[in-house]
């Protein structure tokens, strides 16, 4: 299985991995088939511009890379901009991935929707377009892999 050497630079230095006191939100998702779970913080400002985006994940090499790029993607966007860093927007931005290393990706898209809803709930903006993320993305996946 050869990565792209953005993804080899993205895992080997990780951007943006780290905590958030008192985040604007922060989304937790999972992947019951491998076990993988990712947490993303968001700080959002007065405009709903994403300041800062941080992540925690214990997941495999290409999780780490996707939501690496992911929070780089999402920061200074607006959070109505923040839906189209989807999880094809940041393969495209890391050079592609391994067809099986698909699904890692899906992980990174679902944790900012994630924090993004729960930003929402908390300040009670709304997002056109967002849907309520699910915790488990193992559905999902199978989707992103047919449509690859
Ligand atoms: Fe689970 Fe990559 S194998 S996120």
């Amino acid at each position: 299985m050869a990565y792209s050497e953005k993804v080899m630079d993205h895992f080997n230095n990780p951007r943006n991995v780290g905590e958030m006191e008192d985040p604007s939100g922060v989304g937790t998702v999972g992947n019951a088939k491998c076990g993988d779970i990712m947490r993303m913080y968001l700080d959002i400002d007065e405009n709903g511009v994403i300041r800062e985006a941080k992540f925690k994940t214990f997941g495999c090499g290409a999780a780490v890379a996707t939501s690496s790029m992911a929070t780089e993607l999402v920061k200074g966007k607006t959070v109505q901009e923040a839906l189209e860093v989807t999880n094809k927007a940041v393969m495209e931005a890391l050079d592609g991935l391994p067809p099986v290393k698909v699904h890692c990706s899906l992980l990174a898209e679902e944790a900012i929707h994630a924090a993004l809803w729960d930003y929402c709930e908390k300040s009670g903006v709304k997002i056109e377009g967002l849907e309520k993320p699910v915790s488990d993305i193992g559905e999902k996946e199978e989707a992103a892999e047919e449509d690859y």
